[in-house]
């Protein structure tokens, strides 16, 4: 955690759920009481065919609803996308971008992620912007240089000039702790983080000191407490444990044990 940052405890549902499973997210708002809500915001990037009724069922609940990915252009010919106007309009004010899941499989560039950052803060998105390095490039040394090369591309420049683009919000997430059920060591995610703190501060000043920066891979009920308590974790990123109400809920409980 960051003195003054309010956490944010994001979930990643990926390829998962059918509107069958609203029932998990009607589960999550009723338990989000209103001592849990001053203490951590609670977000859920679900599939784009389920925005439409999640945003209608949280409707006034203080629970906020998400898309995983944009595309950089607001409309035209490019068969299967959807654009940052499309879930703004679906009733959704956040969206994730640059997950290493895309970068992998449809072999996003830090190039076309800034595309698509720079959509969704001009349509005024909470831009969740995914960074991480993969096992390999950990074990010969050059993890920051890749979060450093990874966030001078992704992040858009004109994010901290003009008040009325949506909050950036970075996400760091080590490829080979994702799904793995592997987490980097306190010291590791600390060294990370604070890393990333500092280029912030570098590029953007005032801002960088408030972003909000989290850690995905592998977080779990079990590693929430240690894992939110570092300084600069300014929450999660979840994607397996966000599916079930009793387990999210349960990491964002931690932060009441942590607060
Ligand atoms: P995981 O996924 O929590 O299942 O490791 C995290 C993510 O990919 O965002």
């Amino acid at each position: 955690m960051t003195p003054g940052i309010k956490p944010l405890l994001a979930g990643n549902w990926k390829m998962n759920g059918l509107a069958a499973d609203l029932n998990e997210v009607k589960s999550m708002i009723s338990s989000y009481s209103p001592a849990l809500h001053s203490v951590v915001d609670l977000l859920i990037c679900i599939p784009a065919t389920l925005i439409v009724p999640a945003c209608i069922i949280a409707t006034d609940s203080g629970v906020h609803i998400g898309g995983q990915d944009c595309h950089a252009k607001a409309s035209g010919a490019h068969t299967g996308d959807v654009s940052a106007e499309m879930i703004t309009d679906a009733g959704a004010g956040s969206v994730i971008v640059g997950h290493s899941e895309r970068r992998t499989d449809h072999f996003e560039t830090s190039e076309t992620v800034r595309g698509k950052a720079t959509a969704a803060l001009a349509q005024g998105m909470q831009t969740i912007i995914c960074i991480g390095e993969t096992e390999a490039e950990r074990k010969s040394g050059v993890t920051l240089n890749v979060l450093k090369k990874q966030m001078d591309g992704s992040i858009p420049d004109n994010w901290p000039e003009k008040d009325e683009l949506g909050e950036v919000v970075i996400a760091y997430e080590p490829v080979w702790a994702i799904g793995t059920g592997l987490t980097p060591t306190i010291a590791d995610i600390a060294e990370a983080h604070d890393f990333m703190r500092k280029e912030l501060i570098k590029r953007f000043g005032e801002r960088g000191a408030k972003t909000r920066l989290l850690y995905g891979g592998s977080v779990k009920p079990g590693n929430a407490v240690e894992l939110m308590a570092i300084v600069n974790v300014d929450g999660a990123l979840v994607g397996g444990a966000s599916l079930k109400a009793d387990d999210f809920m349960a990491i964002a409980n931690t932060y009441s044990r942590i607060n």
